[in-house]
């Protein structure tokens, strides 16, 4: 049989597209406070270095795979050398474990969208976030076990976010992801730009601005302030998680794909300075508001956007509407990123066994539904939500991005072929920079941040969970993935595969 590769309807469609997973929590939550704690203003150079040096490069990268040999992970890699597909199996995994907890977060906010309506969470955010709404049990900590006893009102909305997921990959990328894109990227930009311009208005909002861009020069001399740039920029362009692989893959014969690749690059890193803009801003209005430093109110990570942000809007006059833009944005920024994630194992499986596309995406995502909602819909879903994103997110797309330029470059030797498809027709030539950065200081970044990572995990643990703990959910699931991921290339190609057409 042959049968041509869906494709994207145009470059706008595919630079939204990319946009969508791109803009998510990273730039919303973790760029803020990454900026804070490593130096304010200062940190824009290693961020800007780091994005020159590594992100666009290896965006650029991905992009190529994906363009040149037309498929998802680990089909491209098997058309880049029959013994590659491992790698690209590895990167499928990794996004399976990532869209597990990463769908529990979108619920999260969408129902905070709701309570922002009547402020449900109260005098003490707190508490309602983690006592009230997800009943943690703090498990995994001191010799508490770990429970799955199912919470209600967070494992149903959990389930309708599956659904709907399901539903919006089962109806493919043309339509359905183009679709989503096309109108709620839009609804995102203005929602964030009203939500800033708002935050500006707010009483201390330079206060918040000056905590967070005042340089400090001192951390530029600090490796961790370089391995933090490297890695915000890592995780906020979704690179070496295949998924610009995957979207690549849609891309027309004959595209641009240097050029959209710098429009997505670009417009992920503005995205992110405004809402650290925006996100500081309000900060600054909470520390005036309370009398207090804005390193008292500033927290990261979950606490910033559902401990934090709750207790602003709060305070805040026209408190529903900024609560309703800033977990509306976070719902839509977080939908777009986890579509994209899935995307990457659907359209694996689909290209393995030839399935059509609706098969696919239930083979691949029911079981992934069922397992986020027992483990993270349960009691016991933060710890396990905070143990396989610190494993998954750092070692385990570090661990892919670095297998596979190392690969590509030094065993199977294919930088001038991926160049050359990318050259034919894109709008920017890659030469002898693009070769170095690729085969020689991303290798030494990435093995840096690698090694470096481990050794912290394994010297100090993660987060004050018990080792069991970390044993299984951190690096028994990164084990799991990589065994898998041999298997799973040992495997025959169905006869109906995307191996055997185009
Ligand atoms: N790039 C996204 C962000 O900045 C996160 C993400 C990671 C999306 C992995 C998809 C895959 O939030
Ligand atoms: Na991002």
């Amino acid at each position: 049989g042959f049968r041509i590769r869906e494709s994207f309807s145009g470059r706008t469609a595919f630079i939204l597209v990319a946009i969508g997973s791109a803009v998510g929590l990273g730039n919303i939550w973790r760029f803020p406070y990454v900026t804070y704690e490593n130096g304010g203003g200062a940190f824009l150079i290693p961020y800007l270095i780091a994005l020159l040096t590594a992100g666009l490069p290896i965006l650029l990268f991905d992009y190529a795979m994906g363009y040149k040999f037309r498929g998802s992970p680990p089909l491209a890699f098997k058309r880049m050398h029959p013994s590659a597909e491992a790698v690209g199996w590895f990167q499928v995994g990794i996004c399976f474990l990532i869209a597990i907890y990463y769908a529990a977060i979108v619920a999260w906010a969408a129902m905070y969208t709701w309570f922002s309506l009547t402020q449900a969470w109260g005098e003490d955010a707190e508490g309602f976030f983690f006592a009230e709404f997800l009943q943690y049990d703090g498990g995994g900590a001191e010799g508490a076990g770990i429970s799955v006893d199912f919470v209600a009102q967070v494992g149903w909305p959990l389930i309708v976010v599956w659904v709907l997921l399901l539903a919006a990959l089962a109806t493919g990328v043309r339509k359905g992801l183009t679709a989503i894109s096309l109108i709620g990227m839009p609804v995102l930009f203005l929602m964030f730009a009203v939500l800033v311009g708002y935050s500006l208005t707010l009483e201390g909002a330079t206060t918040g601005l000056n905590a967070l861009f005042t340089p400090d020069w001192g951390a530029l001399t600090d490796a961790t302030v370089w391995i933090q740039a490297y890695g915000q920029i890592f995780f906020s362009l979704s690179v070496g998680f295949g998924i610009m692989i995957t979207y690549a893959s849609y891309l027309r014969r004959k595209s641009n794909a240097t050029g959209s690749g710098l429009v997505v690059g670009f417009a992920n890193s503005s995205f992110e300075v405004l809402a650290a803009i925006g996100v500081f801003s309000a900060l600054g209005f909470l520390a005036v508001a309370a009398g207090t430093a804005v390193d008292e109110v500033a927290s990261s990570g979950l606490g910033l956007a559902f401990v934090a942000f709750p207790t602003i809007i709060s305070e805040a006059p026209a408190s529903a509407l900024l609560g309703v833009l800033f977990f509306g944005s976070l719902t839509l920024a977080g939908i777009t990123s986890l579509i994209s994630i899935l995307e990457v194992v659907v359209s694996a499986v689909k290209d393995k066994t030839g399935w059509s596309r609706p098969v696919s995406v239930a083979a691949a995502g029911l079981p992934a539904a069922l397992i986020s909602v027992v483990l993270i819909g349960g009691v016991s879903g933060v710890t396990i939500l905070d143990v396989v994103d610190a494993f998954s997110n750092n070692v385990g797309i570090v661990l892919g991005a670095f297998a596979s330029v190392v690969l590509a470059t030094w065993v199977y030797r294919k930088l001038d072929v991926l160049r050359a498809a990318l050259n034919a027709y894109g709008s920017l030539t890659l030469g002898p920079v693009w070769k170095t950065l690729i085969g020689v200081v991303l290798p030494l970044v990435l093995g840096v941040l690698l090694v470096l990572d481990i050794r912290d995990k394994i010297l100090e643990g993660y987060g004050g969970f018990d080792t069991w703990v970390l044993a299984t959910f951190g690096w028994g699931s990164l084990a799991l993935m990589i065994v898998v991921s041999v298997g799973l290339s040992l495997m025959p190609w169905s006869e109906s595969s995307a191996m055997h057409m185009e």
